[in-house]
């Protein structure tokens, strides 16, 4: 039941993938460190990504490499995707009703957590919206959230936000750290990308967060390729050969990820 969430001073970065090669990549740059790797489907890649296969491909491959591979359904509104993830084996689900009032988000994350629970699968779910516009959950609702819920993760919202940053991004450690000081569920931080790697480390200096979000970063990484790709001419018709496109492509989002394992290890301060 515990999963990922077993070891209490383990803290990951999640990656979004949308595809069996981008999950490689980012289960390379996991492997590479040593730590298992976390990886989210957005609602979007869901739709279209074959359950089974990217289920099979990333217990196999993570087997393969050494550690383990965790699959989570990201930002989900509708219970019928949530049964079909969990009945297709994603180690945990976020039920995100933080657009609703609060009463619903926790009825609705309630229910998420009774069926979940029963099947041995993780619950994330959401307080303060944390979508394209930087925000902040009130702490008195996080407060409540917490007691009239059993999640295993909350999303709380400090002033990320998800895609690129216009200008820097102010946190609300102060609320951060209320938060800490009242709730005990471990606490997930969305919109990673674009945040300062000593942003990143003040956050994983907090044992209670668990898990920061990566995803516009792993589409850019993805776009990098491309671009260092043309750049080197590889996009001319005479020999042009897909298979060193996708090398670009994996080396980029591995390098991306294997970053980001290097600050896990620098924030490593609770063993
Ligand atoms: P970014 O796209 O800003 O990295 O946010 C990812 C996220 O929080 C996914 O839930």
């Amino acid at each position: 039941m515990n999963k990922y969430l077993n070891q209490s001073s383990k803290q990951y970065f999640a990656f979004n993938i949308w595809s069996i090669e981008s999950a490689k990549a980012v289960i390379d740059g996991c492997a590479n460190y040593g730590n298992d790797a976390l990886l989210q489907t957005s609602m979007k890649a869901y739709g279209k990504l074959d359950k089974k296969e990217l289920r099979q491909f990333v217990t196999s491959y993570s087997a393969k490499r050494g550690i383990k591979g965790y699959l989570h359904l990201d930002h989900c509104k509708e219970m019928s995707a949530i049964k079909e993830a969990i009945d297709f084996g994603w180690d945990s689900v976020m039920i995100d009703a933080s657009d609703r009032p609060l009463y619903q988000n926790i009825e609705q994350t309630n229910h998420v957590v009774d069926y979940a629970h029963e099947r041995g699968v993780l619950v994330e779910a959401e307080i303060g919206q944390i979508n394209g516009e930087t925000g902040v959950a009130s702490y008195e609702d996080v407060c409540l959230f917490a007691e009239q819920t059993d999640v295993d993760l909350l999303a709380v919202a400090i002033g990320t936000a998800h895609g690129l940053y216009h200008g820097t991004p102010i946190l609300d450690f102060d609320l951060l750290e209320r938060v800490i000081g009242s709730v005990q569920t471990p606490l997930v931080i969305h919109g990673g990308t674009g945040l300062e790697d000593d942003v990143f480390l003040k956050l994983l200096r907090y044992e209670q967060v668990k898990k920061i979000n990566i995803s516009t970063d792993v589409k850019m990484s993805y776009r990098e390729a491309i671009r260092k790709a043309m750049e080197d001419e590889l996009f001319q018709i005479e020999g042009f050969d897909p298979l060193k496109v996708v090398d670009y492509i994996q080396t980029e989002i591995r390098t991306m990820v294997e970053y980001k394992q290097e600050l896990l290890k620098r924030g490593i301060v609770h063993e």
